[in-house]
C-alpha cells in the first residue's frame, strides 16, 4: 500500500506529473467496483469520514461480512446498490507520487454501450476485467470492440478472482492466449494480463506472495508506468477555428485549441477547404505572444495576409493537409431512442465545423457481442454500423485512426438537438472529390424566363385522403389555363414508378419523400413549377425538401383536414382496412403524422370549397411574383 503523500509531496508533483485517463470495462459480477474502489483506498483518497459510513454500509448493504465493502465507495447511489448494478459514466479522479488518474466507470451491460463508448472517446488505455473462473465472455468481446472502435490503444487484461481459481498460472495462461487469439484482429497496440484478486488486494497496488510466479507489474504500477504517449505534437498541424476575434478594425485572430501538430509564427498554413494561403503573424495569449504552440494548447492565431476564415475552417501546413470531401465512410453508434433514418437530414459536428448531413447507406450493422455483419435499414439505440455519409457543404477531415481530433463526429438530430450518434470517419469516398458540376449553357433562369414565370416547388402535405390531390390537381389546371408550366406529382403515382421499391416504413418514406424532393428540384431547375402531392408525414424530410431550393422557391401548403372526416371520406377503403388492422403503418392510424408548424398556407378542407383553396394557392403565386396576375 502507499503511503499518503504530503501536501508538498503532491504539490511538487503534479508540476512534471502525466495525466493518464483510462476507462474500466466489466460488470458488477466482474468485481469492477470493487477493482476502482481498491484503487482509491490502497492510494489513500479515501478519508475519514467516508471510511466511518463506508463501514457502516458495508454492515448494512455490503457482500463481504464484516469487512469493508470497497464496491459501495464506487457505487456512491443509493439507487444502485438498491439495485446492485451501475448505470452511468462516472469520472473519479486519483492521484500517486507518478501520476494523476481520471477513470471512467461505465456500466458492462450491452444496453449501455452508449455510455460506455462515450467514456472510451478520450480514455488512453482500458482495463478489461475478466472473471478467472469465467475467462474470455461475449462482453469481454464486446467491450473489447467498443474500446478498438474508438481508438484506445492499451488494454490493460484484469483477470480477477484469481483467489477462486486457486492463484492457479496455468488458468491465467489460458485465459491470457484466449484473449491475444480474439483481440489479434481489433490491432490494441499492448495487451497487458495482471492475475488479481481486487477483494483482497493481491497485485492491484501492492504485489502478492500468492502470486509469485507473476513476473509482471501490479496492475498500479502498470497504469503509473505505461507509456500512451501518442505524440500528439508530432502529428500534422490542425486547428479547428473556434471563433473569430475581431475586438476592432486593426485586429482579426482567429481562436480554437489546436488539435495536433506545432505552430509557430512565420509558418505557412491553409484553410483546408478552401485552399486559401497565408503565414502566420503571431501566436496571441493572454499572458503575451508565444514563440510556438503545440497539441491542446488554446490560442489565438493571427495571420499576415486578409484571409476568409470562419468558425468552422481548419488551419493546416499545405504539404500536410486533411482530407476534405462531402462524402465519407464511417463507423457509427447510434444513442437515441428514435431510430438512425437514412437519408433523413441530421447535422454534425466534427471538430468545431457543423453541418447537414445524411446516411446515404447503411452498409450494414455490426454484432456488437460476435463482430458479424448484419443487414439493416435502420439503426437502433446502442447499435454500431458502417455508413457512407454525404454532407451539406464539403468538410475538412482526418480518418479517426490518424487523428482522433478530427476524425470524431457527433450526429444532432435537428428537432431535439439531442446527440443522436456519435461518428468515426474511416476514409473520404473517391467518388465525391472525382465529379464535378457542369455549368450549362442554358441556365434556370433562362429557363425559367423562357416560360414566363418563376419555378417553385408546391408541397402539399396532409393525411390521406386529406384532398391533397383534389386541390393540387386543380391547381394545375387552372394554371394551365393561364399558360403556366408546371408539373404534378402525386404520391400514388410516383410509387408506379420511380418510387416503386418502397413501401411505407418510416425509413421508405424518408426515402420517398429525398427522391421526390430530388425530382422537383430538377422541374424547379427547368423552370417549372412543381405541384408535389404527398402525405410526407415528417417534418424533418419536408424541411429537407425546403433546403434543396432557394428560400422563397418552397411553399409548403398544409391540407388540413381532421382525421375523422379522412376516416369518413375514405375514398380508396384504405382507412376501415388500415382501422382493422389489415394495413400496417398506415398514417393517422398505426404511423405518426406531424402536421406542419408554419406552413406558408393552410388549407382547411372542412371549411372551404376545394376550387376556394385552389385559388388562395394561386393567389400566393401571385404575391410571390412567381407568376403575372391576371
Ligand atoms: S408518404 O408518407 O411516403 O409521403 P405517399 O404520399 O407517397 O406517402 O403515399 C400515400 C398513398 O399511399 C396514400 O394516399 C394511400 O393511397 C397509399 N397507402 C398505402 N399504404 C399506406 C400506408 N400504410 N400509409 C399511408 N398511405 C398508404
Amino acid at each position: 500500500m502507499h503511503a499518503p503523500l504530503t501536501t508538498a509531496e503532491l504539490a511538487g508533483a503534479a508540476a512534471e506529473k502525466t495525466l493518464l485517463r483510462f476507462l474500466t470495462c466489466g460488470s458488477v459480477d466482474d468485481g469492477k467496483s470493487t477493482l476502482i474502489g481498491r484503487l482509491l483506498y490502497d492510494t489513500k483518497l479515501v478519508f475519514d469520514d467516508q471510511l466511518a459510513a463506508l463501514e457502516k454500509d458495508s454492515r448494512k448493504h455490503g457482500t463481504t461480512g464484516e469487512a469493508i465493502d470497497l464496491a459501495l465507495l464506487v457505487d456512491g447511489l443509493e439507487a444502485e446498490r438498491e439495485q446492485g448494478i451501475t448505470i452511468d459514466v462516472a469520472y473519479r479522479y486519483f492521484a500517486t507520487a507518478k501520476r494523476t488518474f481520471i477513470v471512467a466507470d461505465t456500466p458492462g451491460h450491452e444496453q449501455y454501450t452508449r455510455n460506455m463508448a462515450t467514456g472510451a472517446s478520450n480514455a488512453d488505455l482500458a482495463v478489461i476485467l475478466i472473471d478467472a473462473r469465467k475467462g474470455v465472455l461475449t462482453q469481454t468481446k464486446r467491450h473489447s470492440f467498443i474500446c478498438s472502435l474508438l481508438g484506445i490503444r492499451h488494454v490493460a487484461l484484469a483477470v480477477n478472482k484469481i483467489d477462486l481459481v486457486d492463484y492457479s498460472e496455468s488458468r491465467f495462461r489460458e485465459i491470457e492466449a484466449e484473449y491475444r487469439a480474439f483481440a489479434a484482429p481489433l490491432g490494441f497496440e499492448t495487451i497487458t494480463p495482471i492475475p488479481l484478486s481486487a477483494r483482497d488486494g493481491d497485485n492491484v497496488t501492492a504485489p502478492s506472495p500468492r502470486l509469485a510466479w507473476h513476473k509482471g507489474p501490479t496492475l498500479l504500477a502498470h497504469l503509473e508506468e505505461i507509456d500512451v504517449e501518442t505524440d500528439l505534437e508530432a502529428k500534422p498541424f490542425r486547428f479547428p477555428v473556434q471563433w473569430v476575434n475581431r475586438p476592432n478594425l486593426d485586429f482579426r485572430g482567429f481562436a480554437g485549441t489546436i488539435a495536433s501538430g506545432t505552430v509557430r509564427p512565420g509558418d505557412e498554413v491553409v484553410v483546408a477547404a478552401s485552399g486559401k494561403t497565408s503565414r502566420v503573424a503571431r501566436i496571441v495569449t493572454m499572458d503575451g505572444d508565444l514563440a510556438s504552440a503545440s497539441a491542446g494548447d488554446s490560442v489565438t492565431l493571427t495571420l499576415e495576409d486578409e484571409v476568409d476564415i470562419a468558425r468552422g475552417d481548419l488551419l493546416a501546413r499545405p504539404a500536410e493537409r486533411p482530407e476534405v470531401s462531402n462524402q465519407f465512410a464511417a463507423r457509427l453508434i447510434w444513442m437515441q431512442d428514435e431510430r438512425l433514418l437514412p437519408g433523413r437530414s441530421y447535422l454534425i459536428k466534427l471538430a468545431t465545423r457543423t453541418v447537414p448531413a445524411t446516411v446515404t447507406s447503411l452498409k450494414h450493422k455490426i454484432d456488437v457481442n460476435t463482430l458479424e455483419k448484419l443487414a439493416a435499414r435502420t439503426l437502433g439505440l446502442n447499435e454500431i454500423a458502417e455508413v457512407n455519409v454525404e454532407t451539406g457543404a464539403p468538410i475538412a477531415f482526418d480518418p479517426y485512426a490518424d487523428n482522433r481530433e478530427t476524425g470524431a463526429f457527433i450526429v444532432i438530430d435537428r428537432e431535439t438537438n439531442a446527440t443522436a450518434g456519435a461518428g468515426m470517419v474511416q476514409h473520404g469516398l473517391r467518388r465525391a472529390t472525382n465529379i464535378h458540376r457542369h455549368a450549362s449553357a442554358v441556365d434556370r433562369a433562362a429557363r425559367a424566363r423562357l416560360k414566363n414565370q418563376k419555378p417553385a416547388i408546391v408541397w402539399f402535405t396532409g393525411l390521406s385522403a386529406s384532398g391533397k390531390s383534389t386541390i393540387a390537381n386543380l391547381v394545375e389546371a387552372k394554371l394551365a389555363a393561364r399558360g403556366q408550366h408546371t408539373m404534378l406529382l402525386d404520391g400514388d403515382n410516383v410509387r408506379f414508378g420511380l418510387n416503386k421499391d418502397l413501401g411505407f416504413t418510416d425509413a421508405d418514406r424518408v426515402e420517398n419523400v429525398r427522391r421526390i424532393g430530388e425530382v422537383a428540384k430538377l422541374f424547379t431547375d427547368a423552370g417549372v413549377i412543381a405541384l408535389c402531392s404527398f402525405i410526407s408525414p415528417f417534418e424533418s424530410e419536408r424541411r429537407m425538401v425546403r433546403d434543396l431550393v432557394g428560400a422563397g422557391e418552397f411553399i409548403e401548403a398544409f391540407v388540413d383536414t381532421p382525421l375523422e372526416t379522412c376516416i369518413a371520406r375514405d375514398p380508396k377503403g384504405l382507412y376501415k382496412r388500415a382501422l382493422a388492422g389489415e394495413i400496417p403503418n398506415f398514417t393517422g392510424v398505426s404511423s405518426p403524422y406531424e402536421a406542419p408548424q408554419a406552413a406558408e398556407l393552410v388549407l382547411p378542407t372542412t371549411d372551404a370549397s376545394v376550387d376556394e383553396l385552389a385559388d388562395r394557392v394561386i393567389a400566393e403565386l401571385e404575391r410571390r411574383g412567381l407568376i403575372d396576375a391576371v
